[in-house]
């Protein structure tokens, strides 16, 4: 099935909107501006201030508003980065795809699995391409991890632990679960990559230590169980100084032939049964990071190939967190297609127009 319809002029820059200028906006507008690909035809952001400041930051004349459509229209962009908070996600999705947009979504798609099928559905509706930048897909060392993975024959367990004690301020300070809906993100759909295959069932503990300085739960751990009775095991907080892992967290994965380490930086290293330690050389070619996800959504744009990062592929990610909080909420193991069948009947109900409901179901069939 066609998903969007791509760009008619493949060959010309692709005129993109920055909607959100604070820390990460600003991250994008760089590789935006360093991209041969694609230009900036303006910033959104409710704070008019803060968007002018980025503009100028940014060099050139680059028009600014406090609405996507109507900076659509007045600059004829074709495409849209959405770096607002995860609360505004879906209201600025759906605005950006009706006013025409392709729009690429920092994570999370949004702060819920039913308003996730509710965005995607949005994009279906509009022809137009939503995707996520889940940008820990595009790290080197991470493929060269997964390409170790097939090495080590069937794979039983995957383990990764993520221990940092950032002072961020701002929504992550106020937001409830902020471990699992705003970092843990990262490392589960990485688990999904590293394994190709999707969550069955989770049983996960959050809590806040008494030192934390989060109003949510920064704290948790989960089992996972994944497809073909594989165990992910995730361990992680952000109120924890000192001996700090990587953002891209530790990692240890166990297989019939031997066993692989990532410390989430360098180069992986695998150790099978019958060899050595075998250490690969990262090739350091290709974007990575959000780079990697603008250059892949630039190929879909002009192809029209469905990329990793479309919406509908990235709500088994959204899912492995909703149950997550949820198996900390309830205190028993949930499992992720209960998760994704009740997240369906809540955007059916919240989605009073009835035509809409088989595009929400066909988002799952994805
Ligand atoms: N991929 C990564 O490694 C990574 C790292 C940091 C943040 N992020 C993600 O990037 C997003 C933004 O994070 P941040 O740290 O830049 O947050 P931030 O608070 O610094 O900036 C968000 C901006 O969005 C603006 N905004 C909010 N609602 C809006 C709306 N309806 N319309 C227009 N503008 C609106 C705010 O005024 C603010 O300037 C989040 O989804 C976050 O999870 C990803």
């Amino acid at each position: 099935m066609t998903l969007f319809t791509p760009v008619s002029s493949p060959n010309r820059p692709i005129r993109f909107l920055v909607v959100g200028a604070g820390q990460m906006g600003r991250a994008w507008l760089q590789v935006l501006n360093e991209s041969p690909d694609v230009e900036v035809a303006g910033i959104v952001d409710l704070d008019l201030e803060l968007a002018r400041g980025a503009a100028e930051s940014a060099g050139g004349e680059t028009s600014v508003d406090t609405s996507v459509s109507r900076l659509a229209k007045r600059t004829g962009a074709v495409a849209a980065v959405n770096v607002t908070i995860p609360e505004a996600h879906h209201l600025v999705n759906s605005e950006a795809l009706e006013s025409g947009l392709h729009v690429l979504c920092e994570k999370p798609l949004a702060p819920t699995v039913s308003m996730a099928l509710r965005t995607a559905a949005v994009a279906r509706s509009s022809s137009r391409l939503l995707m996520v930048s889940q940008s820990r897909r595009y790290l080197h060392a991470l493929s060269a991890f997964r390409g170790q993975l097939a090495e080590m024959g069937e794979v039983g367990f995957l383990v990764a632990e993520m221990y940092r004690g950032p002072h961020f301020g701002g929504f992550r300070e106020r937001m409830p679960h902020v471990l699992l809906v705003d970092m843990a993100i990262h490392t589960f759909d990485a688990a999904r990559f590293l394994l190709d295959g999707d969550a069955v069932s989770v049983y996960c503990e959050e809590f806040n230590p008494k030192w934390s300085w989060y109003a949510g739960a920064s704290a948790a751990t989960a089992v996972f169980e994944m497809s073909g009775g594989r165990r992910f095991t995730y361990s992680g907080s952000w109120c924890s100084a000192g001996f700090e892992t990587s953002w891209n967290g530790r990692w240890r994965a166990s297989g019939a032939r031997g066993t692989a380490l990532w410390d989430g930086e360098g180069a992986p290293q695998l150790d099978l049964d019958d060899g050595g330690v075998l250490v690969p050389d990262l090739a350091r070619t290709g974007p990575e990071g959000i780079a990697g996800a603008l250059a892949e959504f630039v190929t879909a744009l002009r192809s029209g190939i469905s990329p990793s990062g479309e919406a509908s592929r990235n709500i088994g990610s959204l899912a492995m967190v909703e149950a997550a909080v949820r198996s900390a909420q309830q205190g028993k193991r949930v499992r992720i297609a209960d998760v994704l069948s009740s997240a369906l009947t809540r955007a059916m109900a919240d989605e009073p127009d009835g035509e809409q409901h088989d595009l929400l179901a066909s988002v799952l069939l994805n």
